[in-house]
């Protein structure tokens, strides 16, 4: 597919599934990025009276299947549970830690990662898994990002438990938590600490601190 065909489908796609609204969270970037990058960001106050469409759901699990992983070996298994399902809703909210489980049962779909510890191809321990998985969860973040959704990952979950309540297998590891779900706009967070955390503009290093070239600590002339 021609880069101008493969363009156009993306602005097409954009067009029908318009982006958030300019938010306080959006990142400002030093260099250019891709919208859905820079518009991404971890919301605590979620609209709990919203559900999201299959459709969404699906796009963005998509773009997850579509990440690169080493060996092609796919390395992550997505526990899914959706506030439509009330039950089961509740089930997985339970596995995630008590601070979590406080703003994200306002979420509109919670899903668990989970990790495959050795490779099918020759049962060695695989090394990256746990990289691959931050590759899945990126790409799921991104799209959904761009079809106006807001994704927050959390480590804090309770993997014995999570273990326990869904049967995960011996040489599977469950790794995370991600919540997805519409952000309320800030002026519909009533609790004003609540309201500072989803507006406080977000932070990253600057490539000084993070870049090296030809020794550990000195920067990378850019
Ligand atoms: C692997 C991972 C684990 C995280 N765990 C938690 C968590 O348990 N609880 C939480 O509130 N936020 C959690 N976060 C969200 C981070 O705090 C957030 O991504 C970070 O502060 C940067 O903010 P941003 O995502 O808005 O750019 C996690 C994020 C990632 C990627």
């Amino acid at each position: 597919m021609s880069a101008e065909v493969r363009q156009s489908r993306f602005d097409r796609h954009i067009k029908k599934y318009p982006m958030n609204h300019a938010h306080p969270k959006h990142a400002q970037p030093d260099h250019p990025i891709l919208e859905p990058i820079s518009q991404r960001w971890s919301p605590y106050a979620y609209d709990p009276t919203r559900t999201v469409d299959s459709e969404k759901l699906r796009s963005a699990l998509e773009a997850a299947r579509w990440a690169a992983s080493s060996y092609n070996e796919q390395p992550w298994t997505f526990l899914l549970a959706r506030r439509e399902n009330q039950e089961a809703f509740a089930t997985m909210l339970e596995c995630l830690t008590e601070a979590n489980q406080a703003w994200a049962k306002n979420a509109s779909v919670l899903l668990l990662t989970v990790a495959a510890r050795t490779f099918a191809r020759n049962g060695k321990p695989n090394r990256v898994a746990e990289h691959d998985i931050g590759l899945a969860a990126a790409s799921f973040a991104i799209q959904a990002t761009a079809l106006g959704l807001d994704v927050h990952q959390m480590a804090g979950i309770n993997i014995a438990k999570i273990r326990q309540t869904y049967g995960v297998p011996d040489g599977y590891d469950p790794l995370t938590a991600i919540a997805v779900g519409y952000a309320l706009p800030p002026e519909q967070i009533d609790d004003a600490q609540a309201r500072e955390k989803d507006t406080t503009p977000r932070q990253r290093k600057s490539f000084a601190e993070i870049v090296f070239a030809g020794k550990w600590g000195e920067s990378a002339k850019l």
